[in-house]
């Protein structure tokens, strides 16, 4: 994935007064975030964050429109009642389908993230590149202006990756069955010559061992977390919110369900021992099913 290629000015201009030391709030349906996460932290190690999962409903990549808009939009709202001055949708498939709505209801800046068509057509040799994301992502008007505007004389080949934020969730990253799975979505691509793979979702930097185990050094894999980051910071400045000052390096992690993967990723790719808070985050289409869990 990518930073969205056209980052709309901020809306709100009241946003530019908050505080710079306030935190800046990463959201995913689940632990993909993560990966994005981990770039914000190496571009911008002053920056407070608070990083929430919403593991109890993921994957989001199946569910309907509205659902995924109910969800993202209570998730961000949620996150500015935490006190975020800015909001990093780390999640492809909630870019897609709602970022525009929250843009529209929430008087905050935001960045989104958006899979890395662009850079992989100006790398590309074969001219053949894969992409593998959910089939929100791949059926979004979003992703379609994407390919209309970037993919010029490349063939893009697209594959929902189907089990693979699921395996993520539960941290599978390497077992047979994964495994398996992968290379029926990568031979595929390989055979057609592709040279080059677009992580479309940003659970996948997490299967990167995985996924050179099968293609070796046959494809190069665009994961643009670091080009998310970049692009953060550059909203921070031109809004004037860049926090100068040492922050506490521990992001405050929180989860819709009981946090223990999202504990163990953190541990295995951030080398954070890392507590995480469950939080009750109510929204129209879960209200009733979360209140039947409690
Ligand atoms: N990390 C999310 C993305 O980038 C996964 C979406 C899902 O939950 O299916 O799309």
């Amino acid at each position: 994935m990518s930073a969205e290629s056209d980052l709309p000015p901020n809306p709100n201009p009241t946003a530019r007064s908050a505080d710079p030391s306030a935190s800046v709030g990463i959201f995913d349906s689940g632990l993909g975030g993560l990966s994005v996460l981990r770039a914000v932290r190496a571009v911008l190690p002053h920056e407070r964050l608070i990083y929430i999962a919403d593991s109890l409903h993921a994957p989001y990549g199946k569910k309907d429109d509205d659902f995924i808009d109910d969800r993202t939009t209570a998730i961000c709202r949620w996150l500015v009642a935490q006190g975020a001055k800015v909001l990093v949708v780390a999640c492809n498939t909630a870019t897609a389908q709602s970022i525009a709505l929250v843009r529209e209801t929430l008087a905050i800046p935001i960045v989104g993230v958006e899979p890395g068509v662009k850079p992989a057509a100006a790398v590309s040799k074969s001219r053949v590149v894969g992409v593998l994301a959910t089939q929100v992502t791949l059926r979004s008007a979003r992703f379609w202006s994407l390919l209309e505007r970037y993919a010029g004389d490349c063939r893009f080949m697209l594959q929902t990756g189907h089990g693979l934020v699921q395996a993520v969730e539960r941290c599978d990253t390497s077992s047979p069955e994964l495994m398996a799975l992968l290379e029926s979505y990568l031979v595929p691509m390989l055979d057609a010559g592709a040279d080059t793979l677009v992580l479309g979702c940003t659970h996948y930097p997490f299967l990167d061992r995985a996924i050179r185990d099968i293609a070796g050094e046959r494809l190069q894999i665009v994961d643009t977390s670091v080009a998310i980051a970049r692009q953060l910071d550059r909203l921070l400045d031109a809004d004037r919110l860049k926090n100068d000052a040492p922050a506490d390096p521990m992001p405050r992690f929180c989860s819709t369900a009981d946090g223990k993967s999202q504990r163990q990723l953190a541990a295995s790719l951030l080398h954070l021992d890392a507590t995480v808070e469950h939080v009750h985050i109510p929204s129209r289409r879960t209200s009733v099913a979360e209140s039947d869990l409690a």
